[in-house]
């Protein structure tokens, strides 16, 4: 991974400027974060030993869905949910979870799109643990046929989302170290999610799912408590998302970041249309209207922010997939309960208490503590480990623990 060795580079960086400074909490700090990087041994051996067990064994490549089932993919009675991932345990608990909070199951259909390495580890992990009557489908990226034109849009978005990065760290190194506040904020500008395909290809979930008017789209960093059907009939009043935006945390308090936390509000671009203080929407448990998707100029938006980005030097945001997001979804949202998605649980000291996470209907680990890594704080970690099978052979044997 190229990122790795910038992280690391820019990590002694700050070790060697700490040296003067001192500070021990401060190390800790660098120390949390570093172990928030890469992915952990274990999660690599489940990948290799499914992937194993999808070449020898013929139960493990069984249809996903079963022949009967595929009509069901298409099909706009059923609930459609939808996840992006390649990390196979998150995929399985999110959705573990979805299905054990549904009242009926049987309505729900599951569609998981991963990359090319992640697709036979994926496929056996599903097939091996098939979900009691809903239907299931995990797709790779490969067994796409995109026309040139989506072809085209999605390495432009990628290679631009890329430089954006780049650029970042570029400016991070160039930085005077001697003054550290908010150094954690750009360690986590650095977090593998910045740079990960799946994460950027959100945008193109109408290419996805050329045949669907709907889906509810879930990250694979998520709990689902309740029963989503009401989600799904929720009445967008003709907007395209469905998105937590007010707060359940009070007054001045956002549920996820401010405007500002995301925008290079030095530049006019970006201070002649954006207000400050604003809370941006949270992005993770959303309910999608594909079709009024298809009929805004949504997608064409955000590239037009990509490219308005390149050619003004790459600075008006942090990396990441949210904030050209946040432009060009603007008028586009459509404000649901507090409760259906609590966010934040994977920060070093997430801002919630565990009696409103109870009621919550997901819970979201976004932050850099993410559950399968053991950094985070062990209650909130707990939510999340009550829906991994350690019974699982494949589990047991990779040295997955609670
Ligand atoms: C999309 O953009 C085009 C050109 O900018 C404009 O003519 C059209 O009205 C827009 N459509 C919608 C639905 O906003
Ligand atoms: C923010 O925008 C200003 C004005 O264009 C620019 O000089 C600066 O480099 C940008 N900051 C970052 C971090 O890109
Ligand atoms: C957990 O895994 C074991 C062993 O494969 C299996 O027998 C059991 O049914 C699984 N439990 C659940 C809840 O899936």
């Amino acid at each position: 991974m190229q990122s790795l060795s910038h992280i690391i580079l820019y990590i002694l960086q700050i070790l060697n400027m700490e040296r003067k400074v001192q500070s021990a909490r401060r190390l800790e700090s660098i120390f949390w974060h570093l172990a928030s990087h890469g992915v952990p041994k274990s999660l690599h051996c489940l990948c290799l030993k499914l992937a194993e067990e999808y070449a020898v064994n013929a139960m493990a490549r069984s249809r996903l869905p079963p022949p009967e089932f595929v009509s069901r993919l298409t099909d706009p009675s059923f609930h459609h949910v939808v996840l992006l991932t390649d990390n196979v345990l998150a995929a399985s608990v999110a959705i573990s979870s979805t299905i054990k909070s549904s009242f009926s199951p049987k309505k729900m259909v599951f569609h998981v799109v991963t990359d090319k390495k992640t697709y036979t580890p994926m496929h056996a992990w599903f097939a091996l643990n098939p979900i009691n009557s809903a239907a299931m489908e995990v797709k790779g990226l490969h067994q796409y046929d995109w026309s040139h034109e989506v072809n085209l849009g999605v390495k432009e978005m990628l290679e631009i989302h890329h430089l954006i990065w780049s650029h970042k760290y570029h400016d991070l190194k160039e930085e005077d170290f001697e003054y550290v506040t908010g150094h954690e904020r750009k360690l986590e500008i650095l977090s593998p999610s910045c740079t990960s395909l799946m994460n950027h290809l959100r945008m193109y979930i109408p290419e996805l799912f050329p045949d669907l008017k709907k889906v509810v789209f879930l990250d694979d960093d998520i709990v689902v408590q309740r029963d989503l059907s009401s989600l799904w009939e929720m009445d967008l009043n003709g907007k395209v998302v469905g998105a937590v935006v007010d707060s359940w945390c009070g007054l001045d308090c956002c549920p996820g970041r401010k405007y500002k936390d995301y925008f290079n509000f030095t530049n006019s671009i970006i201070s002649s249309k954006l207000d400050y203080d604003r809370c941006g929407w949270l992005y993770g448990m959303n309910i999608f209207d594909l079709e009024a998707w298809r009929n805004s100029n949504i997608t064409a938006t955000y590239h037009q922010w990509l490219n308005l980005n390149l050619n003004t030097g790459l600075g008006l945001w942090n990396p990441g997939a949210l904030p050209p997001a946040l432009i060009a979804f603007e008028d586009h949202v459509q404000p649901i309960d507090p409760l259906w998605h609590v966010a934040g649980l994977g920060y070093r000291f997430p801002k919630v208490d565990l009696q409103m996470l109870e009621g919550a209907a997901a819970i979201h680990f976004s932050g850099p503590a993410k559950p399968w890594l053991e950094i985070g704080q062990a209650e909130v970690r707990r939510l999340w480990a009550i829906h991994v099978n350690f019974s699982d052979e494949f589990v047991s044997k990779c040295r997955i623990t609670g």
